[in-house]
């Protein structure tokens, strides 16, 4: 009897430790599939962003004409207002020197009648107002293009202060009156790469930096070109939450996130990080909690 508790025993340990392997396993499991559905979740949303990406393409590459038209035609047209004013202002001049009183009545009842001074005051503000809506649709238009170039076959030369500057202009609803940010470009930005990922990249960057802010803050963008290690460098600072050592040991892991359920997939570091590789780049992460963090990416030029 005794030997047959003891072979009891030792089968029913063994029984629990497998039940406790099997538990252990059945977590595992449960863990892959989460991150196989998030996967998923992702490619799905890949697939909706590459087909918004061709009709963006389209759509931006259309607007691009008109907008054309209405920009050289502001400039025109400013042009010739300028000469108009130019003239009835001379020939108000002229009136104060050699028109009789009743040739200066009837101007002036002109001017009242359809409010000149105020026409030739309004005119200028209002040229001024098109030309910054001008500037506003075609920088929007140029970010809608960077933005649809997604699925690039080969490299090409691109000017990397105009991809952040497209990136920041469409993140702009994001951080504007919120966020002060300040931009020390290095002119010699011209570097081989795929733009598309290239503006996938800074997007991903700014909008962590954007979310790491709560209420007022910086973020400062600075490029340099180093010609001697033919290597262009892009520097990221802000002023927002900072990481912890172990939070910035995890952030390139792919579904890692500190954000809410349902609100970062976690996935922007871990497509920074693909992004870099590719382009035989290196990023370097320093953060401190409650300061701050700065990244740096650094590509080579060719
Ligand atoms: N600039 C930053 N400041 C503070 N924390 C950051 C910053 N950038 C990244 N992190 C931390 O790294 C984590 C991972 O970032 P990642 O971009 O990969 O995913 P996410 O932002 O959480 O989600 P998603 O990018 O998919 O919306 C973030 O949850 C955040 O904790
Ligand atoms: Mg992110």
């Amino acid at each position: 009897v005794k030997e047959r508790t003891e072979a009891l025993e030792a089968a029913n340990e063994e029984l629990t430790s497998i039940n406790e392997e099997l538990f252990y396993q059945r977590k595992e499991l449960e863990k892959a599939l989460k991150d196989l559905k998030d996967a998923q979740k992702q490619i799905v949303i890949s697939e909706k962003m590459a087909s918004i990406g061709v009709l963006t393409a389209g759509i931006a590459h259309e607007i691009n004409n008109p907008i054309n038209f209405i920009s050289s035609g502001t400039v025109g047209l400013e042009m010739q207002i300028d000469r108009l004013l130019s003239a009835i202002r001379e020939y108000t001049n002229l009136s104060n020197v050699e028109k009789s009183r009743e040739e200066l009545d009837l101007m002036e009842s002109i001017d009242s009648k359809y409010e000149v001074t105020k026409a030739i005051e309004n005119i200028p503000k209002l040229i001024k107002t098109i030309h910054a809506g001008v500037e506003r649709t075609t920088a929007i238009v140029k970010g809608l293009r960077t933005f649809s170039r997604m699925d690039e076959e080969s490299k090409v030369f691109a000017h990397i202060n105009e991809l952040i500057n497209s990136t920041l202009t469409i993140l702009y609803n994001k951080y504007k009156n919120r966020i002060e940010v300040q931009t020390f470009f290095d002119e010699k930005d011209n570097v081989m790469c795929f733009p598309g990922k290239m503006g996938q990249l800074f997007l991903n960057l700014f909008i962590n930096s954007i979310q790491s802010i709560e209420g007022q803050g910086a973020i400062k963008i600075e490029t340099a070109s180093d010609d001697t290690l033919n290597v262009f460098k892009v520097v990221i600072s802000d002023t927002g939450s900072g990481m912890s050592e172990e939070v910035q040991k995890r952030i390139f892991d792919p579904f890692y996130t500190t954000k809410p359920i349902g609100q970062g997939t976690g996935l922007g570091l871990a497509i920074v990080h693909g992004i870099v590789n590719e382009h035989n780049g290196k990023i370097e992460v320093s953060s401190a909690v409650g300061k701050g963090t700065t990244v740096t990416v650094t590509i080579p030029k060719n």
